[in-house]
């Protein structure tokens, strides 16, 4: 199957950067979100980026402007219908996705393929309420999307090896490198990272070292690019707090279960830098 048209739903963080890389590899991609505010704000994110990249020499003028006659947003969600592919990157609740892909299946043509960028909810689950589960996968983007050379590509009990195919190509079009995960709860990164950022709260809470002197320790000693909560508060706490609760819920091991100051945190809408404070503050 050719890719053409790509539709991406939700223009938050993940939706614009998955957007800015599909336009900018040469698709046509039209983003839907549900309201002018936070469609603006996407399409601002992206527009932001091309201009940076501009402004560095990574992209001509006539490039910008290229891509962004490639870019249509939309607050409704029927003109998806033409698109061969089209990647939900929504808030990362069950019951939202449950209610967007009957609208999806019902909205696009039959051998369109829907593609979920989840980081760790059930991609099966999501495909049940559909009559095209051969045609339903995760690939899941990592942050910030257009740099970051990873996808995971993953495979549920009902997608076809069809669609993992064109999938993959599709990836690759993008400039990514893709793995093949099973639909298990955290896939392949998040269920070594989780854990990770989860002990470094842990180790906070309990006093055992300093934030600065943890993200230092694993930047430095590591050779990891960010430590552990410069990391958390760059991909935000709350898209952490649902990936730690959705892999927990899963296996049940208390490896995965979040720490008390992580819950509490969100609950203030501390969620890190798109709110301006996380463990660190960018105000
Ligand atoms: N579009 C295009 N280019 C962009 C961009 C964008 N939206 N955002 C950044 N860039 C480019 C910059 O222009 C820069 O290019 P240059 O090297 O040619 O100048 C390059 O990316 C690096 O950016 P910066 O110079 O601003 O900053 P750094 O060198 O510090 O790198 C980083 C930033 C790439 C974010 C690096 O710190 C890093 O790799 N951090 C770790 C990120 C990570 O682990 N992400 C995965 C998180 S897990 C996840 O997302 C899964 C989820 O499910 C939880």
């Amino acid at each position: 199957m050719t890719i053409y048209k790509v539709g991406v739903v939700g223009a938050g963080l993940m939706g614009a950067g998955i957007a800015q890389t599909c336009a900018q590899s040469g698709y046509d991609v039209v983003v839907r979100e549900i309201n002018q505010q936070l469609l603006d704000k996407g399409l601002a994110r992206i527009y932001g980026a091309w201009e940076m990249m501009a402004s560095k020499g990574k992209l001509t003028h006539g490039q910008v402007d290229e891509n962004r006659t490639r870019i249509r947003g939309t607050l409704d969600i029927t003109e998806l219908a033409e698109c061969d592919l089209v990647i939900e990157a929504v808030i990362e609740n069950m019951e939202e996705k449950l209610r967007l892909f009957p609208v999806l299946d019902h909205t696009l043509k039959p051998d369109a393929l829907i593609l979920s960028n989840t980081s760790s909810l059930n991609i099966t689950q999501m495909g049940a309420v559909t009559k095209r589960q051969d045609k339903i996968c995760g690939l899941h983007f990592f942050n910030p999307a257009p740099v970051m050379q990873l996808v995971e590509v993953v495979q549920t009990i009902s997608t076809s090896q069809e669609t993992i195919e064109t999938v993959k190509q599709f990836a690759i079009s993008l400039g990514k490198k893709p793995v093949l995960a099973k639909d298990t709860a955290g896939f392949i990164v998040n269920f070594l990272l989780i854990p990770y950022l989860l002990a470094a709260i842990r180790m906070l809470e309990n006093g055992m070292a300093t934030r600065d002197d943890i993200d230092a320790a694993m930047k430095l000693g590591c050779g990891y690019p960010m430590g552990p909560f410069t990391l958390l508060d760059y991909v935000g706490l709350d898209t952490t707090m649902w990936a730690a609760e959705a892999i927990y819920e899963e296996y049940k091991d208390p490896l995965y279960a979040p720490p008390p100051l992580l819950r509490r945190m969100v609950i203030s809408g501390m969620y890190g830098r798109k709110s301006g404070k996380g463990f660190y503050d960018y105000q």
